[in-house]
């Protein structure tokens, strides 16, 4: 079995497209790797959050484990830590502002009518993204742990936390590695699990149930204070604006946690060691209970229409239950996945998660959170390294 090797060749020549940037498979990925790449040495300095828990966990766990794994299970685990850090910071401004900020998730003070915005889609909202933020920081402080444990190199993506936070009162004014406040949220999730008939692990494509923030940019937080200025004309006070930002927040929830979904059984396909096979499906299950949360949510979105006072840019959520709209494609109170053809049409349909194709898994998750528009803002060198972890999970092979 192939051991873990911190110099192992990246040969991909894919790269991440749609953020403009082409990886150049010739550049020397050693020099590259080690600036995000922490072996157990300085290990105490990995972890992108909790640093003081960090050290902890990160002694505890020398001797922890024993034995190695192979270097296909550590690239697989280094870009699932990585997602579950970008995940941690996703997640992190959104509670800064419209969770609840307490000792397991600190940092921020809410903002009342964003919050109140996102509580018209149910009133446990604040709840549920203060656990899906806790959850996400236990992901990766997990992943790290386990990977120090077994003698492998851990993620450390410390050094792009670049990006500006929202200056609306109630954000951490810090340094972050994502951009929520110009998405394009791909809503596909919502039809796709709906569908009886498509499947795209058979190249099916699925409509979007809001098609105005599939396109353009669109803020998911508060950029300012302007954006969630009281309406004196509502018995609320929030305006279409704020709940719009609350609705698109609604749908991006989802789409972030539909791509954990797909991608731990999609990468558990290709693992070798029966240990991280039990992570995979242990942390992907959680990453379903996130989904099918939102899902359910998100379909409660208010209907409006609306545009952004700042870029005019128009955002329009239908009544999905009315037509044009409506039936099994729309229907919000279809919160679970219907049955759908799964590895051959001729087999009869079966609720699944979907897709699960394993060809390609985490370069297409992270072009999926490119798209997003997650990295707006992001430096060359973190592109980079975002395919090098990708392209190197995806070089994983099944060993046994
Ligand atoms: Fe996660
Ligand atoms: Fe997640």
């Amino acid at each position: 079995m192939a051991k873990e090797n911190l110099s192992a060749h990246v040969s991909s020549q894919q790269s991440l497209e749609s953020g403009g940037i082409d990886v150049d498979s010739q550049a020397q990925p050693s020099i590259r790797r080690r600036s995000f790449l922490k072996g157990l040495g300085v290990a105490g300095a990995t972890l992108s959050a909790g640093a003081l828990l960090t050290s902890k966990v990160l002694a505890q766990v020398s001797g922890a484990s024993s034995g190695s794994i192979s270097a296909g299970d550590a690239a697989i685990l280094r870009f699932l830590c990585a997602a579950g850090i970008l995940e941690t910071d996703l997640w992190q401004q959104y509670n800064e502002l419209g969770g609840i900020q307490d000792s397991e998730v600190p940092g921020g003070s809410g903002s009342p009518l964003y919050t109140a915005a996102l509580e018209k889609l149910d009133e446990d909202m604040p709840q549920y993204i203060h656990d899906n933020t806790e959850d996400e920081l236990t992901h990766e402080v997990f992943i790290n742990a386990y990977l120090a444990s077994k003698g492998a190199a851990t993620v450390d993506l410390d050094q792009f936390r670049t990006l500006p936070s929202s200056k609306a009162t109630g954000a951490q004014q810090i340094g972050r590695l994502t951009n929520l406040m110009q998405l394009t949220v791909d809503t596909t999730w919502f039809t796709r699990y709906r569908s009886r008939s498509k499947n795209p692990d058979f190249g099916d494509k699925l409509p979007q149930a809001i098609p105005s923030i599939a396109v353009g940019q669109h803020p998911a937080i508060p950029r300012t204070d302007e954006d969630v200025k009281p309406d004196s004309s509502k018995p609320d006070g929030i305006s279409d604006f704020t709940q719009a930002i609350a609705n698109t927040a609604g749908f991006h929830f989802a789409t972030i946690e539909q791509g954990g979904t797909s991608l731990y059984p999609m990468l558990a396909q290709r693992v070798s060691s029966v240990e991280v096979l039990r992570i995979l499906l242990s942390i992907g299950g959680t990453e379903i209970c996130h989904f099918q949360t939102w899902s359910d949510k998100a379909g409660n979105a208010p209907p409006l229409r609306t545009k952004d006072p700042r870029t005019g840019t128009r955002v329009v959520f239908p009544n999905l239950n009315e037509s044009p709209l409506g039936g099994e494609d729309f229907q919000t109170n279809l919160i679970m996945p219907e049955p759908c053809p799964f590895l051959d049409r001729s087999f009869p349909t079966v609720s699944i998660i979907r897709p699960t194709r394993t060809e390609g898994a985490a370069m297409g998750a992270a072009k999926a959170l490119t798209a997003d528009g997650l990295f707006i803002g992001q430096s060359k060198e973190f592109f980079e390294m975002l395919a090098t972890l990708a392209s190197e999970a995806d070089a994983a092979r099944r060993e046994c």
